[in-house]
């Protein structure tokens, strides 16, 4: 499915200008590994650099799941002898801050230097770096081998994932496990939220996709467990080997897929019609609030609203700002689409009479945030699984 030209989806710019970078959007499936990915991609260090405007400790209910993540982690390696743990993609070290907290040795990889400064600040040990087969060497020789590896929201972000595996075969202790989280591409194609669709996800994994990639690695997928994040996530315990005990998860997880026809191209079709008619349906129900001399603001800055505000062509023109927390994004511009971004005080003083949910993945936390707007006649505008004033 095509979706044109889009701008890098957490490039905020300062200024309006011709000077922006865009690359087109579409994405493809392959009958023969089951894999859906983008059919371009953007230069990683494009996307990932000091620049870089994703901060993963944005959301209480993330910082909650990642305490829980690092929970699990401790518990697993407790009664190990000296285990190391490294996670791939430690952004702000929104997780490995309750690793280091306990003195457990660990490693984040992290390419984008300011998040990594974060992180460092927070006592987590930083490489600065892309992770992948090279590295993985690297790190094997100064750390040894390490018995959790894990990364969230990452992997799909990586175009040389079989580097990556390859690096895992590397630095993965015999018993170790590695498990790793991403939007689930059955919650895309079921629920059609087709604005994960963008740069930095690369790939849309499911376990048809996992199982065969880590069986090509001489790895096992073993257990899937999904994840009440990011609008519906996965994630995928994998193993050495092709000897260990699987969890029925992956039974039932892969005829579930199966039976939405994820295995061939039957299963995708009816997306690009659903897209449109949301895309659609949005643009009218702005319009139509517009027309009536209403003001529209936006809520949550978010990467994946480059792909609705751009593909939908929704611009200043029908939304006035977009309220954010994240400190780098105030005072700029969203990519391609160029709506201001505005603080939080600035929508609670403004109390615009529709919203558009643009971080409609944090719906719950939202919701409960803005309870006062809400009461006072304040109404948000959703569009998943259609569009809707709520
Ligand atoms: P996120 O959910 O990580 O989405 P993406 O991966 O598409 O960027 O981004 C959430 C954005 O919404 C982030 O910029 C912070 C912002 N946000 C708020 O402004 N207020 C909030 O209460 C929450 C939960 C998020």
């Amino acid at each position: 499915m095509l979706f044109g030209k889009m701008p890098i989806s957490n490039r905020f710019v300062s200024e309006v200008n011709n000077a922006e970078y865009f690359y087109d959007l579409s994405i493809c499936f392959c009958p023969g590994c089951f894999m859906v990915q983008l059919e371009n991609c953007v230069e990683p260090t494009m996307m990932f650099n000091e620049d870089y405007a994703f901060y993963s400790s944005t959301s209480e209910a993330m910082s909650a799941h990642f305490k829980n993540i690092a929970e699990e982690i401790s518990a697993a390696v407790q009664g190990r002898p000296s285990p190391l743990v490294v996670e791939l993609g430690c952004n702000d070290g929104i997780m490995l801050k309750h690793i280091a907290e306990q003195g457990i040795a660990h490693l984040g990889i992290e390419p984008s230097a300011n998040v990594a400064a974060l992180a460092r600040e927070r006592g987590v040990c930083v490489i600065e770096n892309f992770f992948a087969a090279e590295s993985a060497g690297k790190i094997l020789g100064k750390n040894g081998q390490a018995d959790i590896i894990c990364g969230s929201n990452v992997m799909c972000h990586i175009e040389e994932i079989n580097s990556v595996f390859k690096g895992i075969n590397i630095l993965l202790k015999p018993d170790g496990v590695f498990f790793f989280e991403d939007p689930y591409l059955f919650d895309i194609i079921k629920k059609n939220t087709f604005d994960q669709i963008y740069d930095e996800h690369v790939y849309y994994f499911c376990g048809l996709s996992i199982s065969e990639l880590a069986q090509r690695h001489n790895l096992q997928l073993v257990d899937m467990i999904p994840q009440n994040v990011h609008g519906g996530s996965m994630r995928y315990y994998i193993r050495k080997g092709n000897n260990n005990t699987v969890s029925q998860n992956v039974e039932h997880y892969l005829l579930q897929e199966t039976n939405l026809n994820l295995h061939n191209i039957n299963g995708y079709i009816a997306f690009k019609d659903k897209v449109n008619k949301i895309c659609y349906d949005f643009t009218k129900t702005l319009r139509e609030i517009k027309s009536k001399g209403h003001r529209i603001a936006a809520y949550g800055a978010t990467s994946k609203s480059a792909t609705l505000l751009n593909y939908s062509k929704v611009g200043p023109g029908l939304i006035d700002y977009v309220s954010d927390t994240t400190p780098v994004k105030i005072g700029k511009y969203t990519p391609g689409t160029h709506i201001p971004v505005k603080s939080h005080e600035h929508f609670i003083a403004d109390s615009p009479p529709y919203t558009v949910l643009l971080a409609w993945n944090h719906k719950h936390e939202i919701f409960n945030k803005e309870k006062k707007y809400r009461q006072a006649g304040g109404k948000f505008i959703t569009f998943f699984p259609k569009v809707a004033i709520e």
